[in-house]
């Protein structure tokens, strides 16, 4: 297999709140994007980098990352779309020929180790279409109506929180986005959604707790404990 690695980059992390986007905030000494990168293209199964940067960022970000792509591995900026979907989307479109899988891994979940990147590629290699990380849930969720009124309780063991790098035959992923595209899909957070949507098969293998989104303040305070312990 020739594996290819689509970041998507290109949120503008709201619910941070640092006033620039997401995957340029800082984590430690680098930006998220960084150590994003660094897991990825250093984790000896991908030979392309796709990024999908914020508007107007992408030369920036080239530069930002460049120092992190190992010699033989081929790095690619686009910018993203409006989007995650449309984001990785672009990306897509801008991955070289020859790549046959895609992994997709968000910039946020950007301390998710290089084992987890080779343990999708090594399931894929298996003979899995689509793949994604996925750990057991540990809060119970509730299913609610827009006035706040409890519709169900799914039963908490067969809930998984799904996370990236998720990875995927190439033409299963695009056949996918287009799909999405044609039915003007606007709720996908994931890119396995889009592929459960045609009825393809998607399989969950253990993630890692270092592979968490950072998403909210509290979520960088846990992020930069993890990474001090590791240059402890
Ligand atoms: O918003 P959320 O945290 O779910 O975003 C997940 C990932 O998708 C982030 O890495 C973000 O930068 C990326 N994204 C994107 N383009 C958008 C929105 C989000 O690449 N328009």
């Amino acid at each position: 297999i020739v594996v290819g690695l689509i970041i998507p980059a290109a949120g503008a992390g709201e619910r941070l709140g640092a006033g620039i986007p997401k995957a340029l905030c800082a984590l430690g000494a680098e930006a998220l994007l960084v150590h994003a990168v660094r897991a990825g293209a250093g984790s000896g199964v991908v030979t392309t980098v796709v990024i999908a940067a914020p508007p107007g960022e992408a030369d920036a970000v080239h530069k930002l990352v460049a120092p992190d792509i190992p010699p033989g591995v081929e790095l690619h900026v686009v910018e993203g779309g409006s989007s995650r979907r449309q984001s990785v989307r672009r990306a897509l479109d801008a991955t070289p020929p020859q790549v046959d899988v895609v992994l997709i891994h968000d910039a946020a979940r950007c301390l998710a180790p290089a084992a987890l990147f080779v343990a999708v590629a090594d399931a894929i290699d298996a003979g899995r279409d689509a793949v994604v990380p996925g750990l057991p849930v540990v809060d119970t969720l509730k299913q609610v109506d827009e006035t706040g009124a409890v519709v169900a309780t799914p039963d908490r063991s067969l809930l998984q929180a799904v996370q990236t790098p998720q990875g995927f035959r190439r033409h299963v992923l695009e056949r996918a986005h287009r799909a999405a595209e044609e039915r003007g899909d606007t709720t996908a957070t994931d890119d396995a959604g889009l592929v459960e949507w045609l009825g393809q098969p998607v399989h969950v293998i253990p993630g890692h707790d270092h592979a968490m989104k950072i998403t909210r303040p509290i979520d960088l305070v846990l992020a930069e404990a993890l990474i001090a312990g590791e240059n402890s």
